[in-house]
């Protein structure tokens, strides 16, 4: 089978003038690689919580840390303040699993509705230690349920897992989706998709 994709996409050029393109990245030469490549530093650094989430990821993958380039995995590692949430997201091409290290997040993801024609919810209420997984491609979330700052560590099977957040594809994407589109999608008033739209472009 073809591998599967490592970019969002990977528009064909027949001319290679126009420049050339993998899907992944191209290697270092081996006899240049050292030790040094395969170390990370800064895991331990804890994220900025201040912002109107209250939460901050910080994803380990094959952009932020090339070793990884074709061997499949990353991490990730989320600091939330207090009510923190880390808002409804999905990644399109991994799976994902999340575990608590401090603190106590409510969690969960939404099935697709092909089975049983229901969009269900699996979630949970996490403590230090516990582990839960997110399937590739579904819409998750967490939010920090306790009163003291909590961390989770999170592990993704590919290179670049990707990240679409929810609100922010659909309300804040660039150029804008139609109101034609969000009002008769959403089932709602104009005033409610212009409402929403303002969280993320300013001239509404
Ligand atoms: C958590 O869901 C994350 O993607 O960091
Ligand atoms: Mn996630």
């Amino acid at each position: 089978a073809d591998p599967g994709p490592l970019q969002d996409f990977c528009v064909g050029v027949t001319d290679p003038s126009l420049g050339v393109f993998v899907n992944g990245f191209f290697c270092k030469n081996p006899k240049d690689v050292t030790p040094n490549d395969f170390l990370y530093k800064g895991f331990n650094t804890v994220g900025d919580t201040n912002n109107p989430l209250g939460a901050k990821v910080v994803q380990v993958n094959s952009t932020t840390f090339p070793a990884l380039n074709t061997l499949g995995v990353a991490m990730g590692r989320v600091d939330y303040a207090p009510g923190g949430v880390n808002p409804p997201h999905l990644h399109p091409r991994a799976s994902e699993m999340l575990a608590v290290i401090e603190g106590t997040l409510y969690a969960g993801f939404v099935s697709s509705n092909l089975q049983s024609g229901v969009n269900r919810l699996y979630a949970k209420v996490l403590n230090k230690g516990d582990i839960f997984v997110f399937p590739q491609g579904l819409i998750h979330f967490q939010l920090n349920i306790g009163s003291t700052p909590a961390v989770a560590n999170v592990a993704f099977g590919s290179q670049t897992p990707g990240l679409i957040t929810v609100a922010n594809a659909v309300f804040g994407s660039m150029p804008p989706i139609s109101d034609d589109v969000l009002t008769k999608g959403f089932q709602v008033d104009e005033k409610v998709t212009e409402a929403l739209r303002s969280q993320f472009w300013s001239d509404g």
